[in-house]
């Protein structure tokens, strides 16, 4: 009977898991997506604490007192900007605990043959093992390079591939070996192992791949998860895990296409240390000309336009400048001017950044233009304002077949009437590629802190 009611309860928190997914799709809905999902994990963690299985509380309680209250404090101080290595620490967490219970379920059960651990047990033991240790180790490579407490540029040696090739050969063996045989230390070679390959093929990435890395290394959390979850007969823990393991896959993929990088070539490319070049005149030295603006005469400029176009990027984010542009949007939406914002997919350093950022704003959602929607428009655009964003307005994508952002989709701003770039310095974006749009003809720099700039730009408006 409880057992019955418990498969009943782990069903209603499977729908608010999937309908917490399904709201997380949009902007509008993600808020409630966030909370329904939380609801469905809470029920899933009381009714797993209620189980019969479950011996001792002790260790549970302090566990999850201690776990429950770092998480808290780090999710309530972390900066948005630091969010990709929040989210890269908590998956590779998510992956260690997949492992740890996998480990403990072979030591509890043995091995195949000898002891109660079936065939698809002891698959999805060794699955779950070795899947979330190397989404462990790799995660926190991941976080170690988006913190920057190990260098962002890809780290490379000889003959890595096969090396890597080699370690994953001899892990397969060892769980094979250690399925077949009651031996701890088997399984324990395999951990240790793979340990190293999840670091030795994250290591290798570039820092500006990583969100990518990170939602590929979030979907092999999942399936590991998935995978404990037939060791443990739990249900819930497959239906969670798959749900991960699929989001995580479609999110790599949306990502990959968006920058134009198949997922081997992130994977093994060492692409984006930020010092790729740009097959244009930094190599042939030559110094070519950029044109500036105050924002005065923008201000005036901004006032007597009909349509102008915001486009957000990473440096906004950093600037923490998302009120300031939405007083600027209010202030010439009132001049009737109409002021919309076109939101490239990758810009920023996490999906829907961008989205995020200008919704803590309170900017309207139907402001929010997507790539597809907003570049057919943008020749009939008086003025862009390209706020703390480079390479996803970068012509070169389009242009030059040498440059290696080529082929990745970007917003077409070059094609409006006037283009105005905020930025600190003629520094490159984080694929560390130079922009010539920014020495176009029609372009003019707002140099400075996004912030800094927009603010005095809202009071010259006011003024005009
Ligand atoms: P970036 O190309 O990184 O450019 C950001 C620009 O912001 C820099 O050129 C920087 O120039 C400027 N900036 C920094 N701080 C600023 C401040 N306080 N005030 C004003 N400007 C500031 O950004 P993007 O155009 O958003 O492109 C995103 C990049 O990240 C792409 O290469 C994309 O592929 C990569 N990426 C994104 C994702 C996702 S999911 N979003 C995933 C993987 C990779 P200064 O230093 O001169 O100020």
């Amino acid at each position: 009977m409880r057992a019955d009611l418990i498969q009943l309860v782990y069903l209603v928190a499977a729908v608010c898991f999937i309908l917490g997914l399904k709201w997380l799709s949009s902007p509008r809905s993600a808020r409630r997506g966030n909370q329904v999902a939380a609801i469905g994990m809470a029920i899933a963690i009381v009714a797993t604490l209620v189980d019969r299985s479950v011996i001792d509380y002790t260790w549970i309680i302090a566990a999850a007192l201690v776990g429950g209250s770092v998480g808290a404090v780090i999710a309530r101080r972390v900066q948005m900007t630091a969010m990709p290595q929040l989210v890269a620490l908590l998956n590779g967490l998510g992956g260690g605990a997949a492992a740890l219970i996998a480990v403990s379920e072979y030591h509890a059960h043995g091995a195949l043959g000898e002891t109660s651990l079936g065939g698809v047990a002891a698959v999805s033991v060794m699955f779950s093992a070795i899947v979330g240790s190397i989404s462990f180790a790799g995660s926190l490579v991941a976080f170690g390079k988006l913190q920057e407490i190990l260098p962002g540029r890809p780290i490379t040696w000889p003959g890595q591939k096969v090396l890597n090739a080699l370690v994953a050969v001899a892990i397969l063996a060892l769980a094979v070996w250690a399925a077949l045989a009651v031996d701890d230390p088997i399984l324990w070679i395999a951990v240790v192992l793979a340990l190293i390959l999840g670091t030795a093929v994250v290591l290798p990435i570039g820092g500006a791949d990583m969100p990518v890395v990170i939602a590929f290394l979030n979907a092999c959390t999942g399936l590991a998860a998935a995978a404990t979850g037939f060791a443990l007969g739990n249900v819930l823990l497959i239906i969670a895990g798959m749900l991960v393991g699929a989001s995580g896959t479609l999110l790599t993929q949306l990502m990959s296409k968006a920058m134009n990088r198949s997922l081997a070539s992130v994977l093994f490319g060492a692409f984006g240390g930020g010092n790729a070049g740009g097959g244009s005149s930094a190599a042939s030295g030559e110094a070519l000309p950029v044109l500036e603006i105050g924002t005065a005469d923008l201000a005036a400029q901004l006032v007597y336009a009909r349509r102008v176009v915001i486009v957000p990027g990473y440096g906004l984010a950093v600037a923490q400048a998302q009120h300031p542009v939405r007083e600027l949007a209010d202030l010439l939406g009132a001049r009737g001017v109409d002021v919309t914002f076109a939101i490239h997919p990758v810009a920023g350093r996490m999906p829907g950044h961008m989205n995020v950022l200008l919704a803590e704003a309170d900017v309207p959602y139907d402001k929010l233009l997507e790539m597809e929607e907003a570049n057919p428009d943008f020749p009939q655009t008086d003025v862009v304002l390209v706020i703390g964003a480079n390479d996803v307005v970068n012509p070169a994508a389009r242009d030059d077949p040498s440059s290696p952002l080529h082929g990745m989709p970007i917003l077409e701003v070059d094609r409006a009437e006037h283009v105005v770039v905020f930025k600190r310095s003629m520094a490159s974006g984080f694929a560390g590629v130079e922009n010539l749009l920014f020495h176009d003809p029609k372009t003019r720099m707002l140099f400075g802190d996004a912030r800094k700039s927009l603010t005095q730009l809202v009071q010259d408006v006011q003024d005009v």
